[in-house]
């Protein structure tokens, strides 16, 4: 069973899909690594210490010569993936959706991709789930990025000067990321209050010491669809919301966004004009701007000033930490496939619990019903 680590090819991808760590993990296991020179370089893992972990560090092509598994953190480009063994398992972050021709392509190479963030919200898969590992990374991220293009500090300070008052953060979407950047913007100091559509959010909420802001008393208020994520929300709702919002978001100095909605484009929670109605100086995160963003006008991999606010867009925000993103995504394909590896066979056999929930492709057709349906 040989495992290749490829080098991230995507623009601006700095994580790496194994570290020296689970090399040394995955050899125990009875696997063979091979990591491509340099795979590592961006998230502070070097060669001599995949080589020192046991794995073989080659060229591309030696890299994927008789692989049965191909890690990525992005998807490889199919074409790219010459010598690895016929039904070579992919493993990574796929983005089917929004890459459907390339999911096409694997199925016409006869690979069969394994997409990770299909990973099922499941008890026993909480350590496999990427989308947990890195959204955590990005709602610290997204703090941190407000509190370094704010022209204030966060929290309030008696200074012989005078006093300078706390920044009032309010965040919008509390899942995993959000309740990272609540914990994280209390931590600095700030005033934060936090809203979502999903009611169990409320209690998480204040037990972070936030102030929750939820639209109360209207029709289709429930927004949990399946498996613990949002659903797309009555027409109702989102007036009351909008109104609501508006009047909060006027008084705050920095907002987080965070709200997605799986397989669709991410809801828009503020308008140019509630941009408009913030103090000059304010700034928004919005990390949703890769999947259509939350807020009007944000533009992906750009920090834009509107109205004398600035809209911040990073792409990528989990690999602004390469070095922690990439030891996460690490241990979460490795406690996926260890949690299946079959000793005697010496590799993993997956259940169709999970096997069927994040297989995209295999025997040449495409067999993902999430992506059939
Ligand atoms: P997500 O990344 O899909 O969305 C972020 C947040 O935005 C969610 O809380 C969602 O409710 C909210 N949102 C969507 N539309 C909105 C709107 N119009 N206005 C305001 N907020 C809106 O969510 P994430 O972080 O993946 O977490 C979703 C849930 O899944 C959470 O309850 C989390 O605890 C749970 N979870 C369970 C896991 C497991 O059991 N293995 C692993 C990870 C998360």
């Amino acid at each position: 069973m040989k495992i290749a680590v490829l080098k991230e090819q995507a623009a601006g991808e700095s994580r790496v899909a194994a570290t020296p760590e689970t090399v040394k993990k995955f050899i125990a296991l009875g696997a063979e690594m091979a990591v491509e020179a340099g795979a590592g370089e961006s998230a502070s893992c070097a060669d001599a210490d995949y080589a020192a972990a046991g794995a073989a560090v080659g060229t591309r092509d030696e890299t994927l010569k008789g692989a049965d598994i191909v890690f990525g953190v992005q998807g490889p480009d199919p074409a790219s993936l010459g010598g690895a063994a016929p039904g070579a398992w992919i493993v990574a972050s796929l983005n089917p959706f929004g890459e459907r021709a390339r999911v096409d392509a694997y199925a016409a190479g006869g690979y069969e991709a394994l997409a990770m963030e299909f990973m099922p919200r499941i008890t026993r898969a909480q350590s496999m789930d990427i989308l947990s590992s890195q959204s955590n990374l990005a709602g610290y991220k997204a703090v941190l990025d407000a509190a370094g293009e704010y022209g204030r500090v966060f929290p309030m300070m008696m200074t012989a000067a005078g006093t300078v008052s706390a920044a009032r953060v309010f965040v919008m979407g509390v899942g995993v990321a959000g309740l990272q950047a609540i914990a994280t913007a209390r931590r600095l100091g700030a005033q934060v209050s936090a809203t979502d559509v999903r009611s169990a959010t409320k209690e998480q909420i204040q037990s972070l010491g936030a102030k929750p802001i939820f639209v109360e008393n209207v029709a289709g208020i429930e927004g949990e669809g399946s498996g613990g994520y949002a659903g797309e929300m009555s027409p109702e709702y989102q007036a009351a919301q909008a109104e609501l919002v508006s009047g909060h978001i006027a008084k705050q100095d920095i907002v987080i966004t965070t709200a997605l909605i799986p397989g669709r484009p991410a809801p828009r929670l503020i308008s140019a004009a509630q941009v408009a109605s913030m103090k000059p100086g304010s700034v928004i995160v919005d990390l949703a701007v890769e999947q259509g963003g939350n807020v009007e006008g944000a533009v992906a991999g750009e920090i834009v000033t509107v109205s004398g606010v600035k809209i911040v867009g990073h792409r990528n925000v989990p690999g602004r930490l390469a070095a922690d993103a990439s030891a996460l995504f690490s241990r979460n394909l490795f406690n996926f496939l260890s949690a299946f590896w079959d000793k005697e066979a010496g590799k993993p056999m997956l259940d169709a619990e999970i096997g069927d929930a994040i297989r995209l492709t295999q025997g040449g057709a495409v067999v993902n019903q999430r992506l059939l349906a």
